[in-house]
């Protein structure tokens, strides 16, 4: 989901983060996302202030627990007025990491548990057919910070994309492009 990008929303400054999102998945998908609006133009993490968004999602065809997922994330900027892009690799679960969805949940497990408790779902990885709605909102504990090696955290004003697809198998179940301009503001 749009756990990735949450932790890399997440440094111990004062950042503000613009996030636009589309649906990227093919006609027959069985994820549909409706929804996913922040509460505000900006979300200002400055360690007190939680994460608020409403989300709506369907879930067309159970999820198994032999769901897979992969994550792509792109930094965009600027060099000598040409817009470049890199990936980000995958360190400690945040970045371009792909596995299997049910370790991706646990690996967040506070964030998912709080994500289910919004929209009155189980806590499993494994979902029901249905539609998911509901206002989530996610107060960051500043441990999260842990996750992110400190190279990283140094230089992050930029636009970022983050696209996720699910799997059933190699059939991709959905695809989700999150992206995001980050303002840090020290
Ligand atoms: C989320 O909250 C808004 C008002 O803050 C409300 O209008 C909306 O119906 C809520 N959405 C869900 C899915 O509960
Ligand atoms: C931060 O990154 C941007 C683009 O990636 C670069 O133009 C700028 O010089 C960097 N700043 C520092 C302090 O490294």
């Amino acid at each position: 989901m749009i756990l990735n990008l949450i932790v890399y929303c997440l440094f111990p400054t004062f950042i503000s983060c613009t996030v636009n999102w589309e649906d990227c998945g093919q006609a027959d998908r069985s994820l549909v996302f409706h929804k996913i609006n922040f509460k505000s133009d900006k979300i200002i993490i400055d360690g007190d202030e939680p994460i608020q968004a409403e989300v709506d999602f369907s879930v067309l065809d159970p999820f198994d627990y032999e769901v897979t997922m992969s994550a792509e994330l792109r930094r965009y900027f600027k060099l000598l007025f040409i817009e470049k892009s890199f990936k980000v690799p995958c360190i400690n679960d945040a970045g371009s990491c792909s596995g299997s969805f049910c370790y991706f949940v646990q690996s967040y497990a506070n964030l998912a548990r709080s994500f289910a408790d919004s929209l009155h779902a189980p806590f499993n990885c494994a979902m029901e057919k249905g539609r998911y709605a509901g206002n989530i909102t996610y107060p960051i504990p500043t441990n999260v910070f842990n996750k992110i090696p400190s190279v990283i955290t140094k230089n992050l004003s930029g636009k970022y994309e983050l696209v996720i697809r699910w799997y059933f198998g190699d059939q991709e179940a959905g695809c989700l492009a999150i992206g995001s301009a980050l303002q840090i503001n020290p």
